[in-house]
């Protein structure tokens, strides 16, 4: 069963080339669905897998129909708006949209807390045709008179559910109030439930739903697996599996856990770096730029890593606490087995946890193999994370520019030599270097984008192999802060 072609789908001819470029060239599932009236201007509601390219599924119709309509933005009043949740997913968002606006000549600004609102402002002010934001920020903007949303013409909800809990939801509701009705409207998520309904209640027409995949189904290339293990062997088994080869995620369900676990397997020779809400924006940015380029193998996060982000070649992902609930398990466990590529989930679990364990895994649609581990060298932590162990003593310091103030991880010295992620069964080699989204050839909106071969063999199960940098679509100079990489999330 061949499936059509991003051009048959109705993708312009310009956009399609630089998918092209980029070995982007068989639809997803959810792209191939949405696509057709995403283009057609519909509002539309989409689900699809974690790591199945939704992303595209709204850039593309955004820069298409933004493209068509022809406009030039007013000063302060953008034509597109890209809400997400966290900062990271902005950038991440910016990074694949750059190669994509670039073919018209469309300015961007991304627009978050936790940096410095001048440059936005001026963005903003300069006329940014699509502004990629996080709910809150835009708002304090919008409030102070630097943005209107009159103009827009396509709204994306990235992560719409997510958008919709608690605590996001008045915001995002007034950022929509203040787009014009008519606007078109796209709402994307890996899990799209009643938390939404108020949304598409209010504000799409005629909505069209296309679920790529039931609620429940797993990704195929995705193994599930329980330790089951007393308190006292966790950071034992941890290390065990963060020292094998092959980028590693683990959440945790606190800033705090966060914080102490990536101290402790920096401690214990595993090249580590935290991502939680306690750090300043600089420091996410560090530690994210150390986790792409391969300095760090490991990644330890609360869940503001686990909706979105991409990285490439994560072979593990380890929920140290078990998550709250089951959204949080698919999301989590979605960092891995991404756009075709195979991974390995694992849930630790305190014999306390084990109910709460239960009742997750079977609302999320898993069914995981669960194994007793009473000492830390049983032969199963071998088969979750194969090949050899290394450990660097120290770990890793991921430096700042100013020592005080310190919320980075790291404890000990030396940074791995040679960087490089550790790759697992993949083909590919290497860490994605993290394409800079590097501030270039001001004026108004100058935004060229240097694309350094982002090579994605277009995924056949069991592994994307990747020379050069992800998706890297690097130097897109709008005027967005921080750098982060790849298609990443
Ligand atoms: N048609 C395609 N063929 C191959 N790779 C693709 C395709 N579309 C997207 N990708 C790549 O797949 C990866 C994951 O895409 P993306 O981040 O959009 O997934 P997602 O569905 O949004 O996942 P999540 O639910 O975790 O947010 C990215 O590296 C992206 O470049
Ligand atoms: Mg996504």
């Amino acid at each position: 069963m061949s499936s059509p072609s991003f051009a048959e789908l109705g993708v312009p001819t310009d956009l399609t080339r630089v998918l092209d470029a980029a070995g982007i060239t068989v639809p997803t599932p959810i792209q191939a669905a949405t696509l057709p009236d995403s283009l057609a201007g519909r509002d539309v509601l989409g689900r699809g897998r974690t790591g199945s390219g939704k992303s595209y599924a709204f850039l593309l119709p955004l820069v298409a129909r933004l493209a068509a309509s022809g406009r030039t933005p007013r000063a302060g009043k953008p034509r597109a708006l890209v809400l997400a949740p966290t900062r990271e997913l902005v950038n991440q968002l910016h990074e694949a949209l750059v190669p994509l606006a670039k073919v018209h000549g469309f300015t961007m600004q991304t627009v978050f807390g936790g940096v410095g609102q001048g440059p936005q402002v001026a963005g903003l002010k300069r006329g940014a045709d699509v502004v990629l934001a996080c709910p809150g920020r835009l708002e304090d903007l919008i409030k102070q008179g630097h943005c209107r949303l009159d103009d827009i013409e396509v709204t994306v909800l990235d992560e719409a559910d997510h958008m919709a809990d608690l605590g996001f939801l008045p915001a995002v509701r007034r950022l929509l109030d203040a787009t014009p009705k008519d606007s078109q409207r796209l709402l994307f998520s890996a899990t799209l439930d009643n938390a939404i309904d108020v949304l598409v209640r209010r504000y799409l027409t005629k909505p069209v739903t296309h679920q790529a995949d039931s609620a429940q189904s797993p990704v195929v290339q995705m193994d599930h697996h329980v330790l089951r293990l007393s308190r006292e062997h966790r950071v034992p088994v941890l290390v065990d599996l963060t020292s094998a080869p092959g980028r590693t995620v683990i959440f945790t369900r606190t800033k705090h856990g966060a914080k102490a676990l990536a101290r402790q397997l920096n401690k214990s020779g595993v090249p580590s770096v935290e991502l939680h809400g306690n750090l300043s924006q600089n420091a996410r940015t560090r530690n994210m730029d150390a986790f792409h380029s391969g300095k760090a193998s490991t990644l330890v996060a609360t869940d503001i890593a686990a909706r979105g982000i991409h990285v490439d070649d994560v072979a593990l992902v380890v929920h140290a606490d078990p998550p709250a609930e089951h959204k949080a398990y698919l999301h989590r466990s979605g960092r891995t087995a991404r756009a075709g590529a195979s991974g390995t989930v694992i849930t630790l679990m305190t014999p306390d946890q084990e109910r709460d364990v239960r009742d997750l895994t079977k609302a999320a649609g898993i069914k995981p193999t669960i194994t007793r581990l009473d000492t830390v060298s049983h032969p199963v932590l071998a088969e979750l994370a194969p090949g050899e162990r290394v450990l660097v003593p120290g770990g890793i310091i991921v430096e700042a520019p100013r020592p005080a103030s310190g919320s980075t991880s790291g404890s000990g010295g030396g940074a791995r030599a040679g960087g490089g992620g550790r790759n697992r069964r993949r083909s590919g080699a290497g860490a994605a270097p993290s394409g800079g989204q590097s501030r270039q050839g001001g004026g108004q909106g100058g935004r060229g984008q240097a694309k350094q071969g982002p090579q994605k063999s277009s995924g056949g199960q069991g592994g994307r192999s990747r020379s050069g940098s992800g998706q890297s679509a690097s130097g897109g100079g709008s005027h967005g802060a921080a750098k982060f990489s790849a298609g990443m999330r």
